[in-house]
């Protein structure tokens, strides 16, 4: 195998993709380890009045406003990576596990977007961490399964 280099537009397309899935993946595990700080300076903070956001609800607020239009872009970018991949006859080409498993990861990323919605709903403490758990802890599970998928010249 060789290792080459080139700035086209499907670098691009592969950096948009990185670019989108590092802020929604990487996004959640920073803001995770945030929210300990966060509920200190609520809890030395003077009483939120009614109808107002504390610390914890503005920060969480906030990173859904930077982390849903990423997901958004993951999504674009890799139905446009799905669009090259069918339209260079790859994917009849390619190999039943990865094809599986790119199911396996769609589902994983759905599975992500829905606990992430969810988990932004919630009312309650423990359904919140569950949703918060299911969308990290699958998204992390797709970039696994993303990392296994390569690329290989027929013989
Ligand atoms: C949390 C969401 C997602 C994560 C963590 C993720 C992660 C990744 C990673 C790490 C790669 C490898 C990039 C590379 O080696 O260049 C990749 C490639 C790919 N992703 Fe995603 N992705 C996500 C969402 C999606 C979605 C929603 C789709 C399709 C609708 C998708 C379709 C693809 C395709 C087709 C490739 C192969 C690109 C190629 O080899 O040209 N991804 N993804």
């Amino acid at each position: 195998m060789t290792r080459d280099f080139s700035l086209d537009l499907d670098a691009l397309r592969g950096f948009l993709h990185l670019v989108s899935v590092c802020v929604w993946v990487g996004g959640q595990i920073v803001v995770a380890g945030l929210i300990p700080l966060l509920r200190k300076a609520d809890r030395s903070a003077a009483p939120v009045p009614e109808g107002e956001m504390s610390i914890t609800q503005r920060a969480a607020h906030r990173f859904g406003r930077i982390s849903w239009p990423f997901f958004a872009l993951a999504i674009i970018t890799g139905l446009w990576s799905l669009g090259e991949i069918v339209a260079n006859d790859e994917w009849a080409a390619s190999e039943g596990s990865w094809k599986t498993l790119f199911f396996v990861k769609i589902a994983l990323v759905a599975a992500s977007g829905v606990g992430a919605w969810l988990h932004g709903r919630a009312q309650r403490a423990p359904e919140r961490a569950l949703f918060a758990s299911v969308a990290s802890l699958t998204a992390l599970a797709a970039l696994l399964i993303a990392a296994g998928f390569h690329q290989s010249i027929p013989a």
